[in-house]
């Protein structure tokens, strides 16, 4: 046997770059799964006066933020464009003036360096994140909550994926949101709406559990907002204890209302996770792993309650840590990686998807849960 020097293997990397709603971000990533350099640019302060995100507003801002952010990635990567063997970026769904923009600056790079371009589905990336966290395997069963999406799908393989739900309204996500901002918290909601809940009282109020019971798997959220403005309606009128730990004093009802709208969350996807589990082991009877993504998945309250239903059914929960559920470029550079190992890269022609379906065949979901 001759003894050969060892030779590291060359790392395959990725630069990856997300701009599909607020977030500007850059990330270099390489397919053992490191994540040399990871830029986010959240534009809260830019759209916390409307309450929202502005599109024009947002596009503007990736527009100027987003080079800078590109070049900074590359720094901490402390490499050159020229050893990059992918550039990817968010190619829809999403706002389309910034994805325009992240894709415009995609191209660019990988046309002057003369390398394959990927466009990545933001879904898919989120959907991918768990892969690129930990160990996880094809097919898992995945719920993927945030600001815009709310589905239940199987992921059986990089670009396969199966809709067994989704929402027939609002995202969670927005729904957090629009809570958040009728109890005066401001916006980035979700986070905000967590941080106070810690001082709620267990059962001081109750709220709906939209579609809780109901067959399969879609979701609803609009009736929740609707029953916290009622709820935020009739607490106003008692004269109530204040609540010192809540921004400004807030009142003690702020806290328990916020706290209502987490237990009713939770039980709903609970509710609809049981019932997706049972058709995912219809499909796959060896499936054991829950995977949760998106933003909504940053909140711990949620994640046990996550955690609980999965181990109910000899399941594991998995979950990429909170920076990651929070759009970011990491998981776009991620789905790149995955993509480029199986020769899914794009051409220079490719043109931003507003919109963009994971499963095409899924049945459409009208109001009412009717299928349309
Ligand atoms: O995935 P994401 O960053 O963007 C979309 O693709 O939509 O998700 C953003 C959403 C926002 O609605 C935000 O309020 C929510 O995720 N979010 C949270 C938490 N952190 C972010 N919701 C509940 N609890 C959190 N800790
Ligand atoms: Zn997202």
């Amino acid at each position: 046997m001759t003894n050969q020097p060892h030779q590291a293997r060359r790392k395959v990397l990725v630069l990856g770059i997300e701009t599909s709603c607020d977030e500007t971000a850059a990330a270099v990533v390489a397919d053992d799964g490191t994540i040399l350099a990871n830029k986010v640019l959240s534009q809260t302060a830019e759209h916390q006066p409307y309450g929202g995100v502005v599109p024009e507003v947002a596009a503007r801002a990736h527009l100027d933020h987003l080079d800078h952010l590109i070049e900074a990635a590359m720094i901490e990567a402390g490499i050159g464009f020229d050893r990059l063997d992918a550039v990817a970026a968010t190619g829809g769904p999403g706002l389309i003036g910034g994805v325009i923009v992240g894709v415009m600056a995609a191209k660019s790079i990988a046309l002057a360096c003369r390398r394959p371009f990927v466009a990545v589905n933001h879904l898919e990336a989120h959907a991918l994140t768990v892969r690129l966290t930990g160990d996880v395997a094809f097919p898992y069963l995945l719920l993927l909550i945030s600001g815009g999406h709310c589905q239940l799908l199987v992921v059986e393989a990089v670009g396969r994926y199966r809709r067994l739900g989704t929402t027939i309204d609002d995202a969670p996500g927005e729904a957090f949101d629009k809570t958040a901002k009728l109890l005066g918290l401001g916006y980035p909601g979700g986070p905000r709406l967590e941080r106070v809940a810690r001082h709620g009282r267990p059962g001081a109020i109750t709220l709906p559990r939209p579609m809780k019971g109901r067959p399969g798997c879609d979701f609803s959220f609009s009736g929740l907002k609707t029953a916290v403005r009622q709820a935020l309606a009739r607490q106003q009128q008692d004269p109530e204890p204040s609540c010192p730990d809540t921004p400004d004093g807030r009142k003690q009802a702020v806290a328990d209302i916020a706290l209502a709208f987490h237990a009713a969350v939770a039980d709903v996807l609970v509710d609809r996770c049981s019932n997706a589990i049972t058709a995912f082991r219809n499909r796959h009877p060896d499936g054991d792993t829950l995977a949760v993504a998106g933003g909504v998945a940053a909140n711990s309250y949620l994640r046990d309650a996550l955690d609980a239903v999965a181990r109910d059914n000899d399941m594991v929960l998995t979950a990429a840590p909170p920076a990651l559920c929070t759009d970011n470029a990491a998981m776009v550079a991620w789905a790149g990686v995955e993509r480029l190992r199986l020769g899914l890269v794009d051409p220079l022609d490719f043109r931003p998807r507003p919109r963009w379906p994971l499963d095409p065949d899924a049945p459409k979901v009208g109001y009412a849960g009717i299928k349309a």
